[in-house]
């Protein structure tokens, strides 16, 4: 199996952006853009919690599916401000970031509690997009493989062969998320061919060549073809530029033709 048989993802990660109505009114500008992906590569937007179902509206019937940018781990009880896999799938919700670093970063993320993420979403029938990635000092110290390694097998621990097919592995660099410092195309190439052999290495080789592995940070419309040319660089979770219609589906349209 190879890249032009897996499936091509291309996520919007919102983050903290966006309104009921400004979500509504991108989407719908968004939706007619990218019809044309229906069968090449898979489009989502992941959107605040308080515009899912709006955003499962606006997009009902067409080819944008939705996702949110974090669930918890529990099923349900007191855990005051949390949002459960099952209040998510009742909603239609497809997809779910996990461990994305700025969780990580300023909310006290693990690779324990992504693990336990992981798992809950699973086991809810949702799509988790698993983010991994090094920081500046952790590639200047040259354990990023380590890092990358230990990020994944302790998110992944746990989950069986057949559920391993709906997960999503996003590898974004610490560094280049947010601060216009792409990876190079070989070095991204380097971390997700990395990531995949870790996968084969967990489970086996075929379940390794089909899971779609997406680079994050400072994709844009620019820069995206020559990413998304890559052997193991299955798809793109954008931020910045998943906010604005036109450079979103130009990401989305280098995917289809990658
Ligand atoms: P960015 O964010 O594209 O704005 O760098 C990517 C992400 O955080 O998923």
């Amino acid at each position: 199996m190879n890249k032009a048989t897996r499936k091509a993802i291309i996520a919007g990660n919102w983050k903290m952006n966006k309104t009921r109505p400004e979500a509504k009114a991108l989407l719908e500008e968004i939706k007619p853009l990218v019809a044309n992906a229906q069968d090449a590569v898979e489009v989502i937007a992941c959107v605040p919690f308080t515009n899912l179902e709006t955003a499962l509206a606006v997009t009902e019937g067409s080819n944008v599916k939705i996702g949110a940018e974090n669930v918890h781990f529990e099923k349900s009880g007191a855990f005051t401000g949390e949002i459960s896999a099952d209040m998510l799938t009742e909603l239609g919700v497809e997809y779910v970031v996990i461990g994305h670093s700025e969780r990580r970063q300023y909310f006290g993320e693990t690779d324990e509690t992504v693990n336990k993420r992981t798992l809950a979403a699973l086991q809810a029938g949702l799509k988790p997009i698993v983010c991994v990635g090094e920081t500046l000092t952790e590639r200047e110290q040259g354990i990023t493989e380590e890092v990358v390694a230990k990020q994944t097998k302790i998110a992944l621990m746990g989950t069986c062969e057949k559920c391993i097919k709906n997960v999503v592995i996003a590898y974004e660099p610490v560094w280049a998320i947010g601060t216009g410092k792409v990876a190079t195309p070989e070095q991204a190439q380097d971390v997700c061919g990395f990531i995949r052999k870790t996968i084969a290495g967990l489970f086996n080789q075929e379940i390794a060549d089909g899971i779609t592995i997406q680079y994050g940070g400072s994709m844009n419309a620019a820069n995206c073809a020559e990413l998304l040319a890559k052997p193991d660089i299955d798809g793109g979770l954008i931020g910045g530029a998943s906010l604005k219609a036109a450079d979103f589906n130009t990401i989305v349209q280098a995917a289809v033709n990658g």
